[in-house]
């Protein structure tokens, strides 16, 4: 029957589709602000100026947000994930924890968003289990900065990637490599002489072609990887060199010299490599809270910034 499609496997696909992320706000009738996250924001027209955002009919606010004649759009920053996950949530006060102010209309304006659009409500389109509120833009604002990024369920940030895998790249001695998880379960190669254990690695090619050597090594062997997000780039001082770390999704069964570990069960003491052991360490820590991180810096010093939230 066309149309009946495992709602899960249409998500996913969707969200093959990186977006940034936008705070929706407007008011009820007695002035309280309300306001829900969004990446369903699109440009539609330029003249008339229009934009679009699609809301869930599941949400609290859908009933004000078709009634309220103005809405705001906020793009968000960077360093916005935090007010991305609160109005993601249902909390009922979501704005006593947020930095803003009455702008134009007086829709609420989130602190130091990209970008903002003060708009008239132009029209409401009934779409499925959503509606598609349209927006004629009556004013606006945009501030340098890099913007959040959403992809696959995952935040992510072009500000910070791109910068470091380039300086990194730029040096000769790198290895790239791959955290790749099935479940709770990762993806190490074995040493055949030491038994040691180490993360699947490509030497980083001129073109940064090591990452597809590797997928592609993989699916030779059967494998399917495919990589979501960045996971960390560190100089690992005992060997000079640069590593430069991905996390992805395999499936398939494990090759000769290499397999499976669980990653609340490791046998650290064959990760020889103190960098990896630190990495992976983290990794394991940052799966058991859900959330992924961002490490820059060597194998004793550095810092992690937060990329991601899981579920
Ligand atoms: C990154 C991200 C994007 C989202 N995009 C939308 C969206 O486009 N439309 C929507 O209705 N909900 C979206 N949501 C979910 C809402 O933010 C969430 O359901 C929220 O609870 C709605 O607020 P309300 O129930 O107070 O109205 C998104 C959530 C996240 C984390």
């Amino acid at each position: 029957m066309a149309g009946a499609f495992d709602t899960q496997a249409l998500r996913n696909a969707f969200g093959a589709f990186a977006t940034g992320v936008t705070v929706v706000t407007t008011r009820e009738e007695n002035g309280t602000p309300r306001g829900f996250t969004a990446n369903s924001f699109t440009s539609v027209s330029l003249n008339p100026p229009l934009l679009l955002v699609c809301i869930a009919k599941s949400a609290a606010s859908l009933k004000i947000f078709e009634n309220a004649p103005h809405f705001a759009v906020n793009i968000l920053s960077e360093d916005q994930k935090a007010i991305s996950g609160l109005f993601a949530s249902r909390q009922p006060d979501k704005f006593e924890h947020a930095a803003w102010k009455p702008g134009p209309d007086a829709v609420p304006l989130i602190d130091a968003s990209l970008a903002w659009f003060s708009c008239t409500r132009e029209q409401c389109v009934d779409a499925g289990d959503h509606v598609i509120l349209i927006g004629h833009v009556t004013d606006f604002d945009t501030r340098a900065g890099n913007p959040l990024g959403y992809f696959r369920g995952n935040y992510f940030s072009l500000g910070l990637d791109q910068p470091l895998v380039e300086a990194v790249a730029r040096d000769t001695k790198s290895v790239i490599g791959a955290i790749l998880a099935r479940g709770t379960e990762i993806l190490l190669d074995i040493d055949p002489q030491t038994a040691a254990l180490t993360v699947p690695n490509a030497q980083f090619g001129e073109k940064g072609e090591g990452l597809d050597t590797l997928i592609a090594a993989l699916a030779a062997c059967g494998m399917r990887a495919e990589i979501d997000f960045l996971y960390s780039v560190y100089r690992n001082r005992a060997s000079g060199a640069n590593g430069i770390y991905y996390h992805g999704i395999v499936s398939g069964d494990a090759p000769a010299g290499r397999a499976f570990f669980d990653i609340n069960n490791m046998p650290w003491e064959r990760v020889t490599d103190a960098a990896q052991r630190s990495m992976l360490q983290r990794y394991s820590g940052e799966y058991a809270h859900g959330s992924f991180g961002i490490y820059e810096g060597d194998e004793d010093t550095g810092r992690v910034r937060k990329i991601g939230n899981q579920g």
